[in-house]
């Protein structure tokens, strides 16, 4: 049987995606499961920083019986020039799975034709899939199912906003995203997240009006509005998107029971008002820990077969 990687969403078909959150749950309810890693070591590399990503798969590694081998894209040769190729080839001798965290997505698709071992993305300028995981299994929570559920997501079209149009339209739900003129998902991923869509009974509808997408939503989503490499850009960008900040108006157009979500980290006062994220609607902690039972449902589905612990 050929490896399988994790390098975007549409990598996995809905009926795998709900499998993997079945896990999850698995998992979630019984956190001392163990096992199904059964020694294996699992190379997290991380070219960005990151607190969320990088704790949440060193402990689900740990948990599940494996063992986390961190490592700092710099400190490895490929910071001096060895290909991409050449390291995959080189840890796949020595791990059984390669989690990256790195700025261009053709990075990790190229480490994962250099490689025999599966290799999973912990977030790309284009995507970030293990976030959509845990946003697809914090809404199923709260709601009790994804099909029909309506998503708004206000702010930059970026890597979550990529994700997460993909993990929508997998999951026939109905995902409205409001941004600036300028700062659109890329259309490719629009195009290809429509089609799917258009098979599971979802719909994507892009606007610029915040008010537009936030109206009678059952859940309201939002991301940072200067992503990792576009801090210089933040002052621009803060006037530019204030229309779009998840504010207490913005809830109050949304369904009655709204759950706000958050990838974090987040910045108060900016893309989100304190008030929203510190209030009874906000579930960003609970999608902040989902992060690590939807982490150890993945590994041991691409590590095993089964995303169930042992
Ligand atoms: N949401 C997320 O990926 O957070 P980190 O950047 O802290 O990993
Ligand atoms: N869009 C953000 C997500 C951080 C988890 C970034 O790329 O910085």
């Amino acid at each position: 049987m050929s490896k399988r990687d994790f390098l975007s969403v549409d990598d996995v078909e809905p009926a795998e995606l709900a499998a993997i959150l079945d896990g999850a749950d698995r998992h979630k309810a019984d956190r001392r499961a163990r096992g199904t890693l059964g020694g294996r070591t699992v190379a997290l590399i991380f070219e960005k920083p990151s607190t969320r990503t990088r704790v949440s798969f060193e402990v689900a590694v740990h948990e599940l019986g494996g063992y986390p081998l961190p490592l700092a894209g710099a400190e490895l040769q490929l910071g001096r020039g060895e290909t991409l190729e050449d390291t995959a080839a080189v840890l796949s001798r020595y791990v059984h799975a390669i989690v990256l965290r790195t700025f261009a997505q053709e990075s990790l698709e190229r480490l994962a034709r250099g490689g025999t071992v599966p290799v999973v993305n912990a977030l790309s300028d284009y995507s970030h899939p293990c976030q959509a995981l845990a946003d697809l299994q914090t809404i199923r929570e709260g709601k009790g199912h994804l099909a029909g559920i309506r998503l708004a997501y206000l702010g930059d079209g970026n890597n979550v906003a990529h994700s997460l149009l993909f993990a929508g339209a997998k999951m026939g739900m109905h995902v409205a995203m409001a941004t600036p003129v300028g700062y659109e998902p890329i259309p490719q991923v629009v195009r290809r997240a429509s089609e799917i869509a258009a098979a599971t009974g979802g719909s994507v509808e892009l606007t610029h009006d915040p008010a537009t997408a936030a109206k009678d939503a059952d859940v309201l989503y939002t991301d940072v509005w200067a992503s990792m490499g576009k801090e210089m850009e933040h002052g621009e960008r803060a006037l530019i998107f204030k229309p779009y900040q998840l504010s207490t108006d913005t809830v109050m157009a949304a369904a009655p029971d709204v759950m706000v979500l958050h990838c974090l980290p987040a910045h108060r006062g900016e893309e989100i008002a304190a008030e929203v994220m510190d209030g009874p609607n906000s579930a960003v902690f609970d999608q902040a820990e989902n992060r690590l039972h939807t982490q150890k449902a993945l590994l041991s589905w691409l590590l095993t077969g089964s995303s169930d612990p042992s």
